[in-house]
């Protein structure tokens, strides 16, 4: 059995919804396009799993956050693919794929054909068990990366209340539920390898103004160590997490966020990769000339930086996907992507964004002990990355645009005495 589609997307993510949008409005017609999930439900934006989705008053619930509603544009209720003519094809899991023959093969031994697909097909978390640590299946251990995972554990939240959780990683992830646990009454242990929080991209006075921050809601942080087992009561519940430099810590329950792998297996050996991901070429094209990738799963030329690179942001996904539409269906008047790096996170009442590349030196400016503060950095004479806390909507639109500006820098010194005053005179 078997059914065949001009354009299928594979995978209904954050990309995925974004495709979709912009193939209806480049005039799509009924019955040309499908869309291919494991997850049960339409595309809708991940970045509100660990926030939103979390408060312990009033939490964001679907379809309140179907896609594309983050970024301001219409909401894509699972009417609105109906009323589009495009096919929803849910709760289902593709198992392989052959470039060649152009066709998907679903865990319902169903072939789904194409002539063109977009693979949109995102990551995974990486588990405990790929660092020789078992028991990432007791109840009380949660990850999260989708809307079950997010059930399982708003779960362990509602049975922990003022009991201890655990973190597991000092990234995004970690960080961010941190801070919802703490929201929602439960007292917080993060633990991590690295001598300071979200290592990939804060410089360490940055991650210290966050530490402090969290230290002062009650977060305690163990750093430098990993765990290396759980205890687990009769019931195969974890009730302690043991580490390496020997101490031990009871949890109620563990959260883990300790990185993800693009989903990239269907297509190996039949697709260029680098970047751990997909190899696309400016119109986001991999080496198949068929078939496009987007979102966290594509390595995509960074013009800004004359490098590949493979993003793992929510902005980086929405744009992407827009951007293969705009290529498939207007190849003449589309051009290359061009993006600019950027990322974002909001906790507690704090909230940052960041631009461009955090490689060469760093200078820092404003009020660490205040609200609003930031870096720079300047590599090989140019600034290449803002970092700014506590912005208004004008002071994010500045570092970006100077970030975009590539500007030179020769004088390190005046550029940290004029701070955030060099980018708003931009
Ligand atoms: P995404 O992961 O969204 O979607 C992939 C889809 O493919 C899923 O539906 C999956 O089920 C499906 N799929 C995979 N393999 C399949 C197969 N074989 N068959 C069928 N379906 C398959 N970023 C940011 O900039 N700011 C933020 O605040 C946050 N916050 C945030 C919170 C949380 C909890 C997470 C997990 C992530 C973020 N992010 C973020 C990152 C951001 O959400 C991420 O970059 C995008 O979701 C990437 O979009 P994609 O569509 O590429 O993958
Ligand atoms: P991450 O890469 O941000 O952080 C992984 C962290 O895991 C590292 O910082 C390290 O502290 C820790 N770690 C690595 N190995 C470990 C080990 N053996 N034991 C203990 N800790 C270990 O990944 P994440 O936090 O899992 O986030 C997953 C994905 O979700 C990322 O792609 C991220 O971009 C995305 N995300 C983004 C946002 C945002 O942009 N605001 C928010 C949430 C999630």
């Amino acid at each position: 059995m078997g059914r065949a589609f001009v354009y299928v997307i594979l995978g209904g993510g954050v990309a995925s919804g974004y495709a979709a949008l912009e193939f209806t409005k480049r005039g799509v017609s009924h019955g040309e396009l499908c869309i291919i999930s494991e997850e049960t439900v339409a595309p809708y934006e991940r970045p509100a799993l660990s926030k939103g989705y979390l408060l312990p008053e009033a939490p964001a619930r679907l379809p309140a956050f179907h896609t594309c509603v983050g970024a301001n544009q219409e909401r894509l209720t699972p009417k609105w693919y109906k009323e589009h003519g495009i096919e929803l094809v849910l709760g289902t899991r593709v198992i392989s794929a052959d470039v060649r023959r152009r066709t998907l093969l679903t865990a319902a031994g169903e072939t789904i054909s194409y002539k063109i697909l977009i693979v949109a097909t995102g990551a995974r978390a990486l588990k405990l068990e790929e660092f020789g640590v078992n028991g990432s299946d007791a109840e009380n251990v949660c990850y999260l990366r989708n809307l079950t995972d997010a059930n399982r554990l708003v779960d362990a939240m509602n049975s922990c209340s003022r009991g201890n959780a655990v973190i597991i990683g000092g990234g995004y992830i970690g960080m961010e539920c941190a801070a919802s646990l703490v929201i929602n009454k439960i007292n917080v242990t993060m633990v991590f390898p690295e001598a300071q929080c979200m290592p990939r991209l804060f410089t360490p006075k940055i991650a210290s103004f966050y530490e402090d921050y969290y230290k002062a809601k009650g977060v305690e942080f163990v750093k430098g160590t990993v765990l290396t087992s759980f205890d687990m009561d009769s019931n195969g519940k974890v009730v302690a997490v043991n580490l390496r430099d020997g101490k031990r810590l009871p949890a109620d329950m563990v959260v883990v966020g300790i990185g993800i792998r693009p989903n990239t297996s269907l297509f190996e050996g039949q697709l260029t990769m680098e970047k751990g991901g997909i190899k696309v070429n400016g119109k986001m094209q991999s080496s198949n000339s068929s078939v496009y990738a987007v979102g966290d799963v594509a390595a995509f030329p960074v013009k800004l930086f004359s490098e590949t690179r493979r993003l793992e942001h929510v902005d980086s996904a929405r744009k992407s996907a827009r951007h293969a539409v705009s290529a498939i269906m207007d190849p003449e008047k589309t051009g290359d992507f061009d993006v600019v790096p950027f990322f974002y996170s909001r906790v507690f009442t704090l909230s940052w964004q960041f631009y461009g590349d955090n490689v060469g030196e760093a200078v820092h400016f404003g009020d660490f002990s205040g609200n609003t503060f930031g870096a720079y950095w300047v590599n090989k004479g140019h600034l290449v990355g803002s970092f700014l806390e506590g912005g208004t909507k004008e002071e994010y639109e500045a570092i970006a645009m100077i970030t975009s500006l590539k500007p030179a820098i020769e004088d390190l010194t005046k550029l940290e005495s004029q701070g955030l005053s060099y980018a708003m005179a931009v």
